[in-house]
Order: C-alpha cells, then structure tokens, then sequence
C-alpha cells in the first residue's frame, strides 16, 4: 500500500521478471542513497509470472551492481494501481499502449514512457532481454539506472 506522505513510481513490463524489476532496485537505491523517501514497485501486463522471483540473469545483474532482486515476486499490473501510484512508467511502447487502455478515466497518475524522464531521450523504449543473450541484462542495467537517475532529480527537485 502506498504511503500516501511520500510520492510512488510504478514500473511496468510485460513479464515483472526483467526490465521493472531492475527499475524498481535501481530506483530505490538510488533514491536510498540521495535519502529520498519514495514507494517503488513494478508490475507486469502479463500473468505468466505471477508469485515468480525475477528472472535469476536479472538477479544476477543487480547483483553485480550491489541491488538485491532476490526477494521480489512478480504481480500483475492493477486497474487500482493507478489510484496508488503518482507515476507510473512503461518499459515499452507495447506496456505503454496496455496501460493507456485500462487507465480508470478519473487516474491521476502521470503515465510515462521509459526514457520521457530522461533529457534528449523521450519516446525510447528499454528492450526486452528476455529472449536475447545475457549481455542484454546489461545494456538493460544502464538503461534503468538512467532512468532511476532522471526520476531522482525530476523528484527531489
Ligand atoms: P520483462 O521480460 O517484460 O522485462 O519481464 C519478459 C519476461 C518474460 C516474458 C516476456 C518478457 N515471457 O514471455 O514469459
């Protein structure tokens, strides 16, 4: 439950194994480190992964960088997610379309794409590693950690 004295981001991909999962460790360290009081979660689209730990390439990855992922189980996005959370930020054009479609039209969440945080880089998209080689987990660690960084600064401003 969001508490409702600090602001919420909400990430959300297609499995809840990957890409938000990451998002949502880089987040909260980030936000850890700059003493920044905020509730983070991530959510998938999909149910295959409902209950799941993340992916173990993308467990292993936060890893690598200091963030344990171990702990996290997969959800499902909510129609009540959307009332919970001031931001809520797509992975991908495909997440972005499915958000925008079941958006309660009384939501006050700002619904945003990926890299819309990040100066230069709206409308881009973090890619599924899901199905590609394990170095895909890293471009995938650099692409949410930016993110992770422009949300900070977007809101401790
Ligand atoms: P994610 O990656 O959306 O970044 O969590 C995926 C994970 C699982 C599947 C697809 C994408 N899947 O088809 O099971």
């Amino acid at each position: 439950m969001k508490n409702p004295s600090q602001p919420s981001v909400l990430f959300v991909c297609l499995g809840n194994i990957c890409r938000s999962p990451m998002a949502e460790g880089a987040l909260r360290e980030l936000a850890q480190k700059h003493e920044l009081a905020l509730t983070v979660d991530s959510a998938g689209t999909g149910d295959w992964h409902i209950g799941s730990p993340p992916d173990a390439r993308a467990i292993a990855q936060a890893a690598a960088n200091g963030v344990d992922l171990s702990g996290l189980t997969g959800r499902q996005v909510a129609k009540g997610d959307f009332h919970q959370f001031d931001i809520i930020v797509a992975m991908d054009d495909d997440n972005f379309r499915d958000l925008k479609t079941m958006r309660p039209s009384d939501s006050r969440a700002k619904l945003l794409l990926a890299f819309d945080c990040v100066a230069g880089r709206s409308g881009e998209s973090v890619t599924d590693p899901y199905f590609g080689a394990a170095s895909g987990f890293q471009q995938t660690w650099e692409d949410v950690t930016e993110i992770a960084h422009a949300l900070v600064k977007r809101l401790m401003k």
